[in-house]
This record gives structure tokens, C-alpha cells and sequence, in this order.
């Protein structure tokens, strides 16, 4: 991970291999890049003239430094209109200039960030430099857990240096730097949980994975077995595991950070460590791709992390629901059914609608804390990506303040999210015949990612519940902060949502 590191030298003393400076944007460079720009030969004013560079988001311009400069390369990145600045402009800037970084080889990179002085009203000093830290370490995330070293490959960028001469003193940019470095490392954790394969990440590496981080980070961690599960009489959850080899893991994570006799916001993940469909098999194309089907355990693992990291002063239980859907000879057939721990009976109509069986029985376990409010995540439909794409995850649930600071989490994050309806007609279309629930919805209601949140809403208790769909966004969404492949998506939304002010 990128070391991040705090400095107050002015523009022409800062030494590094490649000088960024975020710009507004403008019609003519600003009084400080007319500095710059002397100092360059007017290589600027050319640059703004043919329209190369104006400070536009997404637009770079990467000029020779040298003297007066001490720094070797500069490196201009757009951060758009000053009305329009917000850590999410500035994370989308920093993200792009560090990759651009990195595809130049630099191994190391300052920020000058006093070319935003323009914005100290309306950016506090932690904001700046936490987005601008954020959107770089985010950016340079690579996964070569199974690559043969390469020799021959240049050294990776691994050091940023943020400079202001103008923001002091300095204390709050250098919260707002610790603050990103453990919020990079918690969404490189989830994202690396997502791209290890199948064969490597299963319900007990999950479980060996949450006990580490959990010794780490001083949380309480409890893994209930096949066994506990049976006793609990977890039906549901231990239906989906049948047809695997791999044992399934319950696991329970509790961070108390304010008086234990305050109610905890319980997270839910769902943590299908592969889904082949089970004996509803899915096709052959993309099936790979179903590893990520434990997203939703991944963000909560590595929220779980970042809380405790960041000693925020609440309560948060974490419990994710671990199984691998398999068809072997054992596994539950299309028609059968299970009961699950709420004592409600459901008929399994098509075995790949896995999610909300581990979800049910995960739910109800999560109701043994007399939780505040409940949030689910979980990759559970394909139908969240005919609505939304990879731009947002879908959010349904029982209570609207929940939903609505859930959506205002989300714009600052940039880790959106966009709500459906739970009209009750999708109620409705999930209560089966002969059974209390079907686990797929009557043909013809359509509507697939409601009517899976439907079926969750009867395991879900009585407190405020929310359910998000990241089956769009927790894989495949690249922008210029993130990379192809796991986004490790929700982690930042959960902690804006859980810090924010009510
Ligand atoms: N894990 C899948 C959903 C999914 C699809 C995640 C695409 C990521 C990308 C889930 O278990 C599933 O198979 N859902 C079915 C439900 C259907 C059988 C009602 C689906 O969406 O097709
Ligand atoms: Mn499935
Ligand atoms: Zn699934």
C-alpha cells in the first residue's frame, strides 16, 4: 500500500519525481499556474490556448520540470468548476493523476495543494487531504497474489507526499491523511477477499480471515459450525451448503465502541463464496465471475476493520453468512423445503436464488442483538444490472430517514445508490402454496431485485432494515480511482453512513 506523507514546502522547493497540481477549471490558468507557467516557458498558457488543458475533470498535462523547480516532472490534473468542488471531484482528480503517475513509472509523487486555496471555505483541511490520499491509494490497487514475480517489471509507485504551505497549522490534513490510510487499507482488504478464487477463498478462509483481522483490530469474533448452526436450526442457510464439500461458517463480529447498553447497528453480508447455481445450474460463460458472490461479506469484514481502526464511538455488530453453492449429490432440489430459524418454511423453487437463504437465516440471527437498524449487502440479483448498471446499488427497506441518509452517504462517496419500491404486491408474489415463502417470485411479477428484497423482509424484525443489492457494483465498475474487477464497493458508503451526523 501507498506510504502517504505530510510536508509544508512552497511550490518551487518541493523535490519529488512528479509535482501534481489539481486545477479549477478556468478560461486562463489562475495567478499561482502563471507562476508555473513563467517558470515553464509558457508551456501552460499554449496548453490552455489549443485547448489542451483546462482544468477540466479527466484532463491531465504532464510537462519537464527542472530548474527553478526542484521537482523532475510536473503534472497538471483538472478537478472541474470551483462551484462544483467535493471530496468526490477531488478523489475522481487524484485518481486519475495517479494513474497517469504510474504509467509514467514514477515511484514516488507529491501533491501540491495550495493551487486549491480558492476552496478553504468551503473544503475543511481533513476533507482535502483525506479525498486527494483516498482517491490516490485507491487508484494504484493491483492484485498479483498469484503472479510469479516479474523481474524485468519497474518498481511500483508507493510514496505520495502532500504539500501546503498555505493550510496550517497542519493537524487536520494529517488526520485527514491517517483517516485514508485506513480507510485504502480496509476497501484493499474487501477487494482482495473478492478476487481470490473460489478454490482459495471458502467459507473457513473467510472465517480464518475475520478471527486475524479481528485479533488485530481488538473486536470479539465468533465462527458458529455446521453443529451450532444445526442447533440453532438454520435450515435455510445450511440448505444452500449441502451440495458443497466446503463447511460452512457463520461468522459474528462485534465492535463495541460506546457503552454496551446501546443498541448496535448490525451489518449482514452475504457471503456465497461461489455460486454455480447448484443443482438451478448456472450457464458456463462468466460463471467465473461468481466468485465475487461473497461481496457482500467482503465489505462487511473490511467495514468492521475500518470502524474499529478508526475508534468510532458506536456500536456495530458484522455477521456474514459463509457458504459455497454447489450441485453435488446431496444438495436441495428444485421443490424442496427448508425451514429456517425464524420458524418460517420456505419452498426452494430454483436453487440459484441461494443469496436470500443464507440472508434469511443470517437476518434473524442478527435480530438476537435487539439491533437499532439492520443493513444488508449482498450480490443477490442480475436484475440490479439491467436497472442500475455498475453506476449504483439498489437499496429497498422499511424505513425511509434510513434510506435517505443512505442516499446522501452515498453522493458523498460517490458509492451511490438508488432506491425501489417494496410495494407489497411483491409480498405478495413471494408466499408459496404449500409453504410460508418461495425463494423466486410467482412468473410474470418481473421486478426480480424487489421481489428478492421482499423475500428478505419477512427474516428481517422489526427495527429499521435496509437491504442494498450490489450484485452491479461490487464488480466490473471502473473509474478513474478504481480498477476492473473487485471495487470493494460499500465499504466507504457504510463508513460515511455510520460517522455522519444524523
Ligand atoms: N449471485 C447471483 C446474483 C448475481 C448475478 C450476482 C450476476 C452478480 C452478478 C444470485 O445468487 C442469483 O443467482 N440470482 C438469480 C436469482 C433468480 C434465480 C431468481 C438471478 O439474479 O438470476
Ligand atoms: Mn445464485
Ligand atoms: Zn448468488
Amino acid at each position: 500500500m501507498i506510504k502517504i506523507s505530510l510536508n509544508n514546502q512552497s511550490l518551487f522547493n518541493i523535490k519529488s519525481e512528479c509535482l501534481i497540481l489539481p486545477c479549477l477549471e478556468d478560461t486562463k490558468p489562475s495567478a499561482l499556474l502563471k507562476e508555473v507557467d513563467r517558470a515553464l516557458n509558457g508551456a501552460i498558457t499554449t496548453a490552455f490556448n489549443n485547448k489542451r488543458f483546462g482544468g477540466k475533470p479527466s484532463q491531465t498535462l504532464l510537462l519537464h520540470g527542472g530548474k527553478p523547480f526542484k521537482a523532475e516532472n510536473i503534472l497538471l490534473v483538472g478537478v472541474g468548476p470551483h462551484k462544483e468542488i467535493s471530496p468526490e471531484k477531488l478523489r475522481l482528480a487524484s485518481g486519475t493523476a495517479a494513474k497517469v503517475a504510474e504509467k509514467s513509472n514514477f515511484k514516488s509523487a507529491s501533491v501540491f495543494l495550495d493551487t486549491l486555496d480558492k476552496t478553504k471555505k468551503t473544503l475543511s483541511d481533513n476533507d482535502l487531504a483525506s479525498s486527494i490520499a483516498e482517491g490516490f491509494g485507491l487508484a494504484l490497487y493491483h492484485f498479483d497474489h498469484y503472479k510469479s514475480a516479474d523481474k524485468e517489471a519497474p518498481s511500483r509507485l508507493q510514496k505520495l507526499v502532500l504539500n501546503s504551505a498555505s493550510r496550517t497549522p497542519q493537524s487536520n490534513l494529517k488526520k485527514g491523511i491517517k483517516q485514508a490510510e485506513i480507510i485504502i487499507s480496509a476497501v484493499h482488504s474487501a477487494r482482495d477477499l473478492v478476487s481470490h478464487p473460489g478454490n482459495t477463498a471458502t467459507p473457513t478462509f473467510l472465517a480464518n480471515h475475520a478471527r486475524k483481522m479481528a485479533r488485530k483490530n481488538k473486536i470479539t469474533c465468533k465462527v458458529l459450525g455446521k453443529k451450532e448452526m444445526t442447533k440453532l436450526g438454520m435450515g435455510a442457510l445450511l440448505g444452500v451448503s449441502r451440495g458443497s464439500h466446503e463447511a460452512p461458517a457463520l461468522i459474528v463480529l462485534e465492535y463495541f465502541g460506546t457503552a454496551k447498553s446501546k443498541a448496535p447497528t448490525v451489518i449482514v453480508g452475504k457471503g456465497v463464496t461461489f455460486d454455480t447455481g447448484g443443482i438451478s445450474l448456472k450457464p458456463s460463460a462468466g460463471m467465473d465471475e461468481m466468485k465475487m458472490d461473497m461481496s457482500g461479506a467482503a465489505t462487511t469484514l473490511a467495514t468492521l476493520q475500518a470502524v474499529s481502526s478508526l475508534k468510532l464511538p458506536i456500536n456495530v455488530v458484522g455477521i456474514v453468512g459463509a457458504v459455497e453453492n454447489m450441485p453435488g449429490g446431496s444438495a436441495i432440489k428444485p421443490g424442496d423445503i427448508l425451514k429456517s430459524m425464524s420458524g418460517k418454511t420456505i419452498e426452494v423453487l430454483n436453487t440459484d436464488a441461494e443469496g436470500r437463504l443464507v440472508l434469511a437465516d443470517a437476518l434473524t440471527y442478527a435480530g438476537r442483538y435487539k439491533p437499532k437498524e439492520v443493513i444488508d449487502l449482498a450480490t443477490l440479483t442480475g436484475a440490479v444490472l439491467m436497472a442500475l448498471g455498475h453506476q449504483g446499488a439498489a437499496v429497498i427497506g422499511t424505513d425511509p430517514d434510513m434510506i435517505t441518509r443512505l442516499k446522501k452517504a452515498g453522493d458523498a462517496t460517490g458509492e451511490r445508490v438508488w432506491e425501489m419500491p417494496l410495494w407489497e404486491e411483491f409480498e405478495k408474489a413471494v408466499k408459496s402454496d404449500i409453504a410460508d415463502l418461495k425463494n423466486i417470485a410467482s412468473p410474470g411479477v418481473g421486478a426480480g431485485t424487489i421481489t428478492a428484497a421482499a423475500f428478505l423482509k419477512a427474516f428481517a424484525g422489526d427495527q429499521p432494515w435496509t437491504h442494498i443489492d450490489i450484485a452491479g457494483t461490487a464488480w466490473g465498475a471502473e473509474k478513474p480511482y478504481t480498477t476492473k474487477g473487485a471495487s470493494g464497493y460499500g465499504v466507504r458508503l457504510l463508513l460515511q453512513y455510520l460517522t455522519q451526523a444524523k
